[in-house]
């Protein structure tokens, strides 16, 4: 029970180069993810008609970080929830009328949350310094009407406690066991994170580059269901 709900705060960053690879990943991840996450690399390769074919299997965050002039992102935002995914990011750099537009552009589709990125868990910015402009763009999209926010572990109890608990906290940057961070520089294990609050996890390429992925997915789940919540 605890697992199944885990496993619905699961995203795999579906970070693969074409339709292919990216079903044959469905494939072998299969049940032990609740969420597929497609980025910039495969919609540009593939675009919606590969987000409609993950939907039938998964929930889908549309992982494209529309960052623009206000106008242009409300019409984004509106051509992404037509799409039926579930949830959808901006970034908060592009400022409170930017964010007031996309709000409401996607309160016309009430099943998509859509989310503020706040400060890229790769930014190699001090940790204060992600920490305070973490804080003042989560603020900035609850007041513009987001739903939450893509920020790092180390951030979610500071913006929970600003914003609220319901204010969702979604977290990319998650490794374990000694991995390499790669490109992230502000990561953390699922454990940590489950325990700080975050309400959903982002894991890429330690699944990707699995050679067993769902094993890797079933490893994470079990990290989040041992947590202390
Ligand atoms: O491979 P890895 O686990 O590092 O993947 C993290 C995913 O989360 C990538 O798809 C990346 O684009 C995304 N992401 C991130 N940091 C953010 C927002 C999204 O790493 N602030």
């Amino acid at each position: 029970m605890r697992d199944e709900l885990m496993r619905d705060r699961l995203m795999v960053a579906l970070d693969v180069p074409d339709m292919e690879i990216a079903l044959a990943m469905r494939e072998k991840i299969g049940g032990e993810a609740g969420w597929l996450k497609v980025g910039l690399r495969l919609f540009v390769a593939e675009g919606p008609a590969l987000v409609r074919k993950l939907a039938e299997e998964h929930k889908i965050f549309l992982d494209l970080k529309f960052h623009d002039i206000p106008n242009t992102v409300a019409q984004a935002v509106e051509s992404a929830g037509k799409l039926g995914v579930q949830m959808l990011n901006v970034h908060a750099g592009g400022g409170p009328d930017m964010l007031k537009r996309a709000s409401e552009a996607a309160s016309e589709f009430p099943e998509m949350k859509l989310i503020a990125v706040t400060v890229l868990t790769s930014d190699p910015m001090s940790a204060e310094g992600a920490m305070r402009v973490a804080l003042e763009r989560a603020r900035m999209a609850q007041d513009a009407g987001l739903d939450g926010v893509v920020c790092s572990v180390h951030e979610v109890a500071a913006i929970k406690q600003a914003c609220g608990a319901g204010f969702i906290a979604v977290t990319p940057g998650i490794r374990w066991g000694g991995q390499d961070a790669q490109d992230q520089k502000r990561i953390a294990d699922p454990g940590y994170a489950i325990e700080s609050g975050s309400d959903y996890l982002v894991v890429g390429r330690p699944v990707l580059q699995a050679v067993e992925p769902a094993l890797v997915a079933r490893e994470v789940v079990e990290m989040m269901g041992a947590a202390r919540q």
